[in-house]
């Protein structure tokens, strides 16, 4: 999670992800998703869902929801062709369907392959069902298709980061630098890494 940069006229990838729906063939592990589940580029009807589930979750800050929805409004200008790539996963019937998360993540500018996850949440009624697992091998395996070899997520070292921590580092991210009081005293930034090997 990271307050967003000012803004960089550098040149992106597409992000062409384009809606994954279980069962469809892929280098993305799809035996994850429901039958029911979907994740699909962010559109302008789905913003005030997102702000909703960023609402409810208790860790963040007036303040961070925010940056978050800066995020997914530039995300939304650009149709997903910007600096920020916003993916939702939605779930259920296909006259009812409801966002339960979301990641926000792009090609980290000046480097080669490198990419940052900028956010991710699940809707607080449906965390710790593996969601949030799907989203990120989600970001994982596109970073992969455009060529990319490195994710990082930065996060921080305040109490209520503790289970998102443990998140990564189940999905195999590694603490990799910490600036101590960066954010205020006794709250770190920590920077979490994953190399990505091509499938
Ligand atoms: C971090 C987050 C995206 C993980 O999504 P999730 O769907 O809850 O995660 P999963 O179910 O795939 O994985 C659960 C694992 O994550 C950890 N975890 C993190 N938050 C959790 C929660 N609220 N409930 C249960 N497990 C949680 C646990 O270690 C768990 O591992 P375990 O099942 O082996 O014990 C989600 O909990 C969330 O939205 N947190 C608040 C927002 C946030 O901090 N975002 C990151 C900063 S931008």
């Amino acid at each position: 999670m990271v307050a967003p940069p000012p803004a960089r006229p550098l040149p992106r990838s597409p992000a062409s992800a384009g809606p994954l729906v279980a069962g469809e063939s892929s280098a993305y592990d799809s035996r994850l998703l429901s039958t029911t589940m979907n994740i699909r580029p962010v559109e302008a009807i789905d913003r005030e869902r997102i702000r909703q589930i960023l609402v409810s979750v208790t860790n963040f800050t007036p303040q961070e929801v925010q940056w978050a929805m800066d995020l997914v409004d530039d995300s939304i200008a650009h149709d997903n062709g910007g600096e920020y790539v916003v993916q939702v996963l939605d779930d259920g019937e296909e006259s009812e369907r409801l966002i339960q998360g979301y990641v926000c993540y792009g090609p980290t500018p000046m480097t080669d392959g490198v990419f940052d996850l900028y956010w991710i949440a699940v809707d607080p009624k449906r965390q710790g069902q593996g969601l949030g697992q799907i989203l990120l091998r989600f970001v994982e395996n596109e970073v992969r298709r455009q060529g990319g070899r490195m994710l990082l997520i930065e996060s921080r070292s305040r109490q209520s980061f503790a289970p998102t921590r443990r998140f990564y580092q189940r999905c195999g991210y590694d603490e990799i630098s910490r600036i101590k009081d960066f954010y205020r005293i006794e709250d770190d930034k920590i920077v979490f890494c994953k190399r990505l090997g091509q499938p």
